[in-house]
Formats: C-alpha cells, structure tokens, sequence
C-alpha cells in the first residue's frame, strides 16, 4: 500500500513505541492522528514533530479503560484528517499478576485497554473503510496492525491478564483478517524487549539480553520497519511478524 497521503491513527502514539510508529508512518508520507490517554504532553510533542516533517498531525485524548466509543474516535481522526486507511493498535498496559494474585480488576483493565479497545476501534474501523470503498468514495484499500507480544503465542506463568489479553489480540487478528477481506488487511507485530519498562537498570538489560539469541535487546526501529513491512504487502494479511531476537524461540 502507498501510504504517501494516506491517513493512519495510531493508538498510544505520544511515547515510546506507539510514538516511533507514528513518526516512522509520517516519514513515509502518512498524516497521523495519535490517541492518547495520560500524556498529554508528550502528545503534544508528538503531533509537533510530525508536522515538522511536513504531515499532518492530531492527538485526541482516549481512555480505554474508562467510557470509551471507538467510533467516535475513528470519526473524529476522519473528520480531522480525511478517509483513514491504516490503523495501529499499540497502546497497552502491562501489569503485574500471576495465577494467585490476579484480581478481577487488573483483568478486566487489561482485556479492556489491550484487546476490548483493538476489536472495537477495528470494527469501527473496519465499517468505515468498507463502507467507502463498496460507495466509491475512497479507492484506499485498508491495513490494522496490532501490537502483540511474543509471550501471547508462548505464555509463561507471569503477567497472566496481560499474555492472555495478547493472545485474544492474536485471535482477533487472525479472525479479522478473514472477515475484513479483500479490502483490509489485518496482521500483527510480537515484539520481544524492545523498551525497558520504566526504571529498569542496567543490570536489568544485560540480564535480559543474555537470555535472547541475540544477545542484546531491541530497538523501536526494528518494529517501526515490521509495521512498514505490513503495510507495504498487498498480500500478508492473518500473520504474526516476531521482533525478538529470537527470544521467543
Ligand atoms: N516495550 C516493549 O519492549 C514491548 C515488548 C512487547 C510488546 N510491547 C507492546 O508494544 C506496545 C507499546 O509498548 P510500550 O512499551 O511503548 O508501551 P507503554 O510505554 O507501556 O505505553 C503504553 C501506551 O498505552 C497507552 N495507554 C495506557 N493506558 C491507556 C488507557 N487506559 N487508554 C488508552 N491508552 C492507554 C499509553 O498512553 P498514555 O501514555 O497517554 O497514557 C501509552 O501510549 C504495547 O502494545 C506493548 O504491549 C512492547
């Protein structure tokens, strides 16, 4: 897909990740609408450095675990920025919890923010693209992304709403690209150590990056050019592209 003056909505897009994604889109010619939901700042920022690169930028503040309507979010970036053919489910959160002392409420936050949020704005999402391309309004086909984890297709004992949540988004993904098709294609990106959680030290990485085949950890680029990849393919759609290292091995 050409996405020189496409439109893409990136969820999560002010920091870390969501935030690369979004730069590397409007560097290859996408204007972007970030969503975000604490960092407003940091949106702000985002949104600056990508009209800097001469794209159009929005942020719109969306809380996906608190009253959410993913239409309304698909409607406002369309109304913004035009017809959107690309959209990026990266924002997550990632919370402690093993099998004895998950509670209902750290489930519920994470199947919320990390698989309720993906399914509903690619519904939406979904709806829309349909919609314009059966009534000639936009030849653009469309493309999801969503940000997995490698830990969703090999789950560990740690972490368990998070991995779980993941391995419903790899679900979603694979069953959303049969529905979505011909006109979208949906597939999804299962980074390993990419960004430290916050606070992580030294000793912390090089303990990780000994236990990776690669002995190191990842970059932001190196996902940045996974989702290019997808986006670029008029014929990957259901699939799961690692970025680990080999650590999911
Ligand atoms: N970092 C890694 O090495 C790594 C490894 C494997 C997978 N991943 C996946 O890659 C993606 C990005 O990871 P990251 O480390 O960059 O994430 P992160 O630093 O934890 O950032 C989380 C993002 O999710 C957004 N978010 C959190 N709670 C939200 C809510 N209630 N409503 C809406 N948005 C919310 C945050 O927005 P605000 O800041 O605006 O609140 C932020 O943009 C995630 O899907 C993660 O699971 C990351």
């Amino acid at each position: 897909m050409e996405l020189m003056g496409s439109t893409a909505l990136v969820t999560g897009g002010a920091v870390r990740l969501g935030r690369a994604i979004a730069l590397g889109l409007a560097r290859a010619g996408a204007d972007v609408a970030i969503s975000y939901s604490s960092s407003a700042g940091p949106a702000d920022e985002t949104v600056s450095e990508i009209l800097a690169l001469g794209r159009r930028a929005v942020a719109f503040r969306a809380d996906f675990g608190g009253d959410f309507r993913a239409e309304d979010l698909v409607l406002q970036t369309e109304e913004a920025l035009g017809p959107l053919s690309v959209l990026v489910n990266s924002a997550a959160i990632f919370e402690h919890g093993n099998w004895d002392d998950t509670t209902e409420e750290n489930w519920e936050r994470h199947f919320s923010i990390n698989l309720k949020a993906p399914f509903f704005l690619s519904q939406a999402f979904g709806r829309r693209v349909k919609g314009q391309f059966a009534s000639g309004l936009s030849g653009r086909r469309g493309h999801v992304v969503n940000i997995a984890d490698w830990r969703a297709v090999r789950p560990g004992t740690d972490h368990v709403a998070y991995t779980l949540a993941k391995a419903g988004l790899v679900a979603m993904t694979k069953s959303l690209a049969l529905a979505l098709a011909p006109e979208i294609q949906v597939n999804a990106v299962a980074p390993g150590i990419i960004l430290p959680p916050p606070g992580a030290d030294d000793a912390f990485i090089e303990r990780k990056a000994a236990q990776i085949p690669a002995r190191r950890v990842g970059s932001p680029e190196e996902v940045v050019k996974a989702v290019l990849y997808l986006l670029d393919s008029d014929f990957v759609t259901g699939d799961l592209v690692y970025v680990t290292g080999g650590e999911h091995l």
